[in-house]
């Protein structure tokens, strides 16, 4: 999996300073995923424990992503649409790691451009980068040196997680995949 470390970092390009803030390790580096309870893009709260019986479909990042997070929904769009009726069984989501921007408003207009079963989810910083952190998402953000409050982009990992219907975390899928690619190994899950 290569570099398990989990952090959140801030880079101020104004003063070149560095600060991290790191993440308190699991016992054994495993990526097993984890609870949470969150806002999605409709204004309900919703937590992990609605989705047993599906398969989830998860995706970490924020929206003023300028290609890798468009990308990789897109991509998870893709899948749905080639599984057809089995993607009755998946329910993607989109979490954010970036809530001051991408509040329930924002996530709304931004879901609109994926498949219409995308839930978008929000909520406070610390929830969720607890469940960022329980999946091994990695995202640091550089600010600009004018406008640090509005204007950052945040550099994340893009892996795409599956996680069975029990809540247990099934597979993993890399930035790049395509979309008939993914699907079908989605459906080798659903048919287990
Ligand atoms: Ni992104």
């Amino acid at each position: 999996m290569g570099n398990l470390r989990r952090g959140f970092a801030f880079v101020v390009m104004a003063g070149l300073l560095f600060h991290g803030i790191a993440f308190a390790a699991e016992g054994d580096g495993m990526i097993r995923g984890g609870p949470f309870s969150l806002r999605d893009h409709r204004g309900e709260v919703v937590s992990d424990q609605e989705f047993r019986g599906k398969f989830m479909l998860i995706y970490f990042g924020y929206t003023h992503c300028p290609d890798v997070c468009p990308t990789g929904l897109s991509v998870m769009s893709d899948a749905l649409l080639s599984l057809g009726e089995a993607a009755k069984a998946v329910q993607p989501l989109f979490i954010t790691f970036d809530p001051e921007r991408d509040t329930v408003e924002v996530l709304a207009r931004y879901m609109r451009h994926f498949h219409p079963s995308f839930l978008g989810l929000t909520g406070s910083r610390e929830a969720v980068f607890a469940a960022a952190e329980a999946y091994g998402v990695d995202v640091s953000a550089t600010f600009a040196a004018n406008t640090p409050e509005i204007d950052y982009s945040m550099n994340h990992s893009a892996f795409t997680y599956l996680v069975a219907p029990d809540g247990r975390l099934r597979s993993m899928y890399r930035e790049g995949i395509d979309g008939e690619k993914m699907a079908a190994a989605i459906r080798k899950h659903l048919a287990e």
